[in-house]
């Protein structure tokens, strides 16, 4: 963070357990509808500019099976593509010129080379969360630039702190991505490189 810089967080509801004077941590489920429409409510009256969103949530809930689960794809499908559009939508009012949007996607999500056969429901809600960043950042070009970024293996819970890569290591490559002044709208970022969809 820059001197001066605010950051407006998000979580489902759990107790944070650090704070800090420019951070304002907000509650928020992607799989409510409510939830969504209440957080945007709390962001627009903080009435800050937003420089940088970065879409970050996502779940990972496939199961070994051969058949997709539908139940686990309507819910993936909610919180990994629907909810954030419906977020992204509402927030994009307040953004400045100049500003980016960054989706935390992942190479999972790349069409044109499948790099393991697991996971087609979390594959898919990617793929489709890359189509919302090139479609968004045509929309908003000139305007608004708009990134997919793949932030590593990264031992996180997701991936049962398996990876080769901190947390902290990987938040520093996006958020020097998002904070990239004029960087190329429409492109897939991994490390400050561009990656194929
Ligand atoms: N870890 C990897 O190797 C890896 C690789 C490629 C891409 N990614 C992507 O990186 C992003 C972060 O993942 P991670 O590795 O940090 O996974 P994680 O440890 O499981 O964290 C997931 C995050 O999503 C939030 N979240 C989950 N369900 C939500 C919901 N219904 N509404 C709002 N927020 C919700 C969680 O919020 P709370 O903190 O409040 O629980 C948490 O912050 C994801 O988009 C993931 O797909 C991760």
């Amino acid at each position: 963070m820059n001197e001066g810089d605010y950051v407006i967080g998000t979580s489902l509801g759990e107790k944070i357990d650090f704070s800090h004077k420019a951070l304002t941590v907000i509650e928020l489920d992607l799989s409510k509808d409510q939830s969504i429409v209440d957080c945007a409510k709390v962001v627009t009256e903080l009435g800050r500019g937003i420089d940088i969103h970065i879409n970050n949530a996502g779940v990972l809930l496939d199961d070994g099976n051969l058949n997709i689960n539908i139940e686990k794809l309507r819910h993936t499908l909610q919180i990994n593509l629907i909810g954030v559009i419906d977020l992204t939508q509402r927030i994009i009012p307040l953004m400045s010129a100049g500003a980016h949007i960054v989706n935390i996607s992942s190479t999972a999500g790349i069409l044109s080379k499948v790099y393991y056969p697991d996971y087609p429901v979390y594959k898919i809600s990617k793929a489709a969360l890359n189509m919302f960043t090139t479609y968004l950042s045509t929309k908003l070009q000139g305007k608004i630039a708009v990134s997919s970024v793949h932030p590593g293996r990264v031992r996180t819970s997701m991936g049962n702190g398996e990876g080769d890569m901190d947390p902290e290591e990987a938040a520093e490559y996006i958020y020097t991505t998002a904070k990239t002044k004029n960087i190329e709208t429409g492109q897939f970022w991994f490390k400050g490189e561009k990656i194929p969809w």
